[in-house]
C-alpha cells in the first residue's frame, strides 16, 4: 500500500514526537508540518522532508493529506480541528479534546454528520499494560467490575511547558477517567475535592491535587487522584497506577520497578521505557502503537479506537469534578445516551 500522506500543527512536547514518529512509519509520509513558531517549523519541516505551512488552518485544510495530527495547546484543538474535518482528513486530536464540553461535542457533531474518523489521543489505551487491564475486564476474567482506584501525580516541573495554561483535571484527568469509563462504564456522578498553594507560591494560578469519588451507572464506584505538585526530582515522573476490582479478581497497574536504573553526577535520572522510547533508533512504545493505529485510520483500515464521543466524556467528566471542588457539591453526569 502506498504510504498515507499525513500532517502535524503544533510542534511542540507531544507534536515533535508526532512529527518523528509518523516519519518513521513505513506506512506514512508526512508532508506536512505547521507551529506559529516559524524556526521551529521550518527545522522539522527540513527535518523529515516535509512541506512547512504557517497557517494551522490552511494546514488542516492541505489537499495533499489524508490525516492530521492535532497537537496545539489545549484550548487551541477546536478550530484546527473543525476545519479538518471539514476537509474530510482522519483527525487526531490531542488529550483534551477541547477545553470545554461545548468545543467537545461540536468536533464530535461535525466528525459524526461528515463520517470523518476522529481519534481521541488518549495514549494510555495503547500502552500495554492499560491495554491487557482493559482486556481482562472485557473478557469477564474478574467478574463485574465493584471498584476502582486511579492516580497520577505529576511534577511542578509540568509548568517548565504549562506555564499554568490548563488545569489538571484536563491535564492528567481525562487520561485517568477515560480509562475509568474504558474499564467501568459511564459515570453518574462525582464528588471532588481540591488542595492548592504549592503551584501559587510558584506563580502559576492552578491548583495542586484534586480527589474524587465517583459513581458509575453499572454500579460501581471508584476514586480518583490526580495533581501535578511533586517535587522535580520525584523519580518515575511522578506518581500513577490503576487499580480495578472485580466480583472474581483484581487487575493492577503499578508503577513499581522498571528493571533498568540510570544513575549520573546529579543523581537517579529516569528513562522513558513505556511511552516514547527509542529503541535502535526508532520511537516506540505506546505512542508508536497509537501512531501506527492513527496511519490506519488515515488509509480507512482501521476505525478510531478512542472516539471524539470518549474524548468529549473524559472532558465532560473532568470539567464536572472542577465543577464539584469548586461548589464543594457532588455533581449529577448527564446521560448522553449510546455513543455514535
Ligand atoms: N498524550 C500525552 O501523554 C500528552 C503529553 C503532553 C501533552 N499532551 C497534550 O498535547 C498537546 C500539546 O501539548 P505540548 O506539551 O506538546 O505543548 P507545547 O507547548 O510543548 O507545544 C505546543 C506547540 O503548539 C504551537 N502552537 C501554539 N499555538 C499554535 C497555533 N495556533 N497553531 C499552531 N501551532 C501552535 C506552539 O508553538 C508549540 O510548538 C496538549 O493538548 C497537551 O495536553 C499530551
Amino acid at each position: 500500500m502506498k504510504p498515507v500522506s499525513v500532517g502535524v500543527i503544533g510542534l511542540g512536547f507531544m507534536g515533535s514526537r508526532w512529527a518523528r514518529a509518523l516519519a518513521e512509519h513505513p506506512g506514512a509520509r508526512l508532508a506536512v508540518v505547521s507551529d506559529v513558531r516559524d524556526e521551529l517549523g521550518r527545522e522539522l519541516g527540513d527535518r523529515y522532508g516535509a512541506r512547512y505551512v504557517a497557517d494551522p488552518l490552511e494546514a488542516a485544510a492541505d489537499g495533499e493529506l489524508a490525516g492530521i495530527a492535532i497537537c496545539t495547546p489545549e484550548h487551541l484543538h477546536l478550530e484546527t480541528a473543525l476545519a479538518a474535518i471539514e476537509a474530510g482528513k482522519a483527525v487526531m486530536v490531542e488529550k483534551p479534546l477541547a477545553h470545554t464540553v461545548e468545543a467537545a461535542e461540536q468536533i464530535r457533531a461535525r466528525a459524526q454528520a461528515l463520517g470523518v474518523p476522529v481519534l481521541a489521543g488518549h495514549i494510555l489505551r495503547f500502552e500495554p499494560r492499560y491495554a491487557a487491564a482493559a482486556r481482562a475486564i472485557a473478557a469477564g476474567e474478574i467478574g463485574a467490575v465493584q471498584a476502582v482506584r486511579s492516580e497520577r501525580i505529576g511534577l511542578v516541573s509540568d509548568q517548565e511547558i504549562l506555564r499554568g495554561r490548563t488545569s489538571i483535571p484536563l491535564y492528567y484527568g481525562v487520561h485517568e477517567l477515560d480509562l475509568l469509563r474504558w474499564y467501568a462504564g459511564d459515570v453518574e456522578r462525582v464528588c471532588a475535592e481540591r488542595s492548592e498553594g504549592v503551584l501559587r507560591a510558584r506563580g502559576y494560578d492552578v491548583e495542586d491535587l484534586y480527589s474524587a469519588v465517583l459513581r458509575f451507572r453499572d454500579g460501581a464506584h471508584g476514586t480518583v487522584m490526580i495533581g501535578w505538585s511533586l517535587p522535580a526530582a520525584t523519580p518515575g515522573y511522578g506518581i500513577a497506577g490503576m487499580t480495578v476490582i472485580g466480583e472474581r479478581g483484581v487487575v493492577r497497574v503499578t508503577q513499581g520497578e522498571l528493571g533498568i536504573q540510570h544513575v549520573g553526577e546529579g543523581g537517579l535520572r529516569d528513562l522513558d521505557v513505556h511511552y516514547a522510547p527509542e529503541v535502535h533508533g526508532r520511537l516506540w512504545g505506546a505512542l508508536a502503537i497509537e501512531v501506527n493505529h492513527f496511519v490506519a485510520c488515515a488509509n480507512g483500515s482501521a476505525k478510531p479506537l478512542c472516539t471524539a464521543h470518549d474524548g468529549t466524556e473524559a472532558v465532560r467528566l473532568g470539567l464536572a469534578l472542577e465543577e464539584s471542588a469548586q461548589a464543594g457539591v457532588p455533581v449529577s453526569i448527564a446521560k448522553t445516551g449510546p455513543p455514535p
